[in-house]
């Protein structure tokens, strides 16, 4: 792992979902951008003081050369880092597990995408909720026609951390990465969760948009990246869509909501309660769909106990995991990408994600223009 040092939230997150399935063993890190916290972070969870770096260029370098050497990299590292930590572990053979977003700039995801496959190496990018098998769920409805065409896509991806007083403290701003374009990127909130939110709405739906227009806001003053973003989608199938991202609404934790409207039918799911899907056929009753009970594949697969036994955000990070080891062990016996990872975000999800910021920033600052995406 890069990243993930003592007091940081995502790698510890990582961590857990690497050993539910028992598909990992957790033997090296970089953990920190400070040696001593590096250090410090290892012995805490026991590493191998051997193995614990102080610099993730050493880390590949040393882990490549070791016949026992790690087989993958979990990389989570403020943004910035994404793209010469993965670079410096695809040039040393290692396969890559990355957070979100895939890098800073489209360039950098676009040079990422082509190491990879220069490499023949798995790149998996840590989309969570592409994980919940009600998610898997309703992208396999939608593809196999249950809802008919699609014709409206409405995605909301809502938070309140950034509301908070001590958040909008000169203090804060200042030191945290979240507020620095250097390591956050040219965008905030759009970067942070905004791209989770374009990814799902397009996994679910099956189809990316053409056009967007859209609007950049930052509430708190002194701000230099967004804590807003709303905008609209036009489909190439003539499909209508709008994404609102924001870490300024009070009251929302973590809403992740999309809603899919079809010809013969619409979907609903809410990241907060999800192990269930709503099926509302056009001129009937909503059906609560839950896990454990439907029937079909992809639900299937990504499930790990029975139905009314919740599972949650652990287990869709898990299921990442699980889908990345089998296609680490295809590509080390030489075989085709396993069927049953077809749900396993990739770095071109990455690079499109990357475009997605790309066309947002440049509709804003034409004065929320269409923008080709
Ligand atoms: N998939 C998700 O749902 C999700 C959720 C939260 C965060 N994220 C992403 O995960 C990444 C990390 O976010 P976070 O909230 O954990 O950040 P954080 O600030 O809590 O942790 C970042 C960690 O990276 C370490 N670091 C910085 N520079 C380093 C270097 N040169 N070498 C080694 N370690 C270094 C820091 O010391 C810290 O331990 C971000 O890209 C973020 O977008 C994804």
């Amino acid at each position: 792992m890069v990243g993930g040092g003592a007091g940081a939230f995502i790698g510890a997150v990582h961590r857990i979902a690497a050993r539910l399935d028992d598909c990992y063993e957790f033997v090296a890190g970089a953990l920190s951008s400070d040696p001593g916290r590096a250090l410090a972070s290892g012995a805490a969870i026991r590493l191998d003081p051997a193995r614990c770096y102080t610099d993730y260029r050493e880390m590949a370098h040393a882990e490549a050369a070791r016949e026992d050497g790690i087989d993958v990299v979990a990389i989570v590292t403020p943004n910035h880092l994404h793209a010469p930590v993965a670079t410096a572990f695809l040039e040393a053979g290692i396969h890559v597990i990355c957070d979100k977003p895939l890098a800073i700039s489209t360039a950098e995801g676009e040079a990422l995408a082509a190491l990879a496959r220069r490499h023949n190496r798995v790149f998996a990018l840590t989309h969570t909720y592409t994980g919940y098998p009600m998610v898997r769920h309703a992208r396999e409805l939608v593809a196999s026609g249950a809802i008919g065409d699609v014709r409206l896509v409405q995605v909301e991806y809502a938070q309140d951390w950034m509301a908070e007083a001590d958040k909008q403290s000169d203090a804060f701003q200042h030191s945290d990465w979240h507020n620095d374009p250097h390591r956050a990127g040219p965008t905030g909130c759009t970067s942070d969760i905004g791209t989770h939110a374009f990814h799902l709405a397009g996994y679910v739906s099956g189809i990316r948009p053409s056009e967007l227009l859209a609007e950049l806001h930052a509430f708190t003053p002194g701000r230099m990246l967004d804590d807003h973003v709303q905008v609209m989608l036009r489909y190439p199938n003539g499909a209508r869509g709008m994404l609102w991202s924001s870490q300024m609404a009070t009251g929302c934790e973590n809403a992740l909501k999309l809603r899919v409207f079809g010809s013969k039918a619409a979907l609903a799911f809410d990241q907060e309660s999800p192990n269930e899907l709503w099926l509302t056929p056009q001129g009937g009753s909503g059906q609560r769909l839950t896990r454990g009970r439907v029937r079909g594949a992809a639900a299937e697969h990504a499930t790990r106990v029975p139905s009314g036994h919740p599972e949650g955000y652990l287990e869709a990070f898990a299921q990442l995991y699980r889908d990345a080891a089998a296609r680490i062990h295809a590509a080390t016996a030489g075989q085709p990408v396993p069927e049953a990872t077809a749900g396993l975000p990739t770095v071109d999800d990455g690079v499109a994600g990357m475009r997605f910021i790309d066309a947002v920033l440049a509709s804003h600052r034409a004065g929320s223009r269409w923008t080709a995406l």
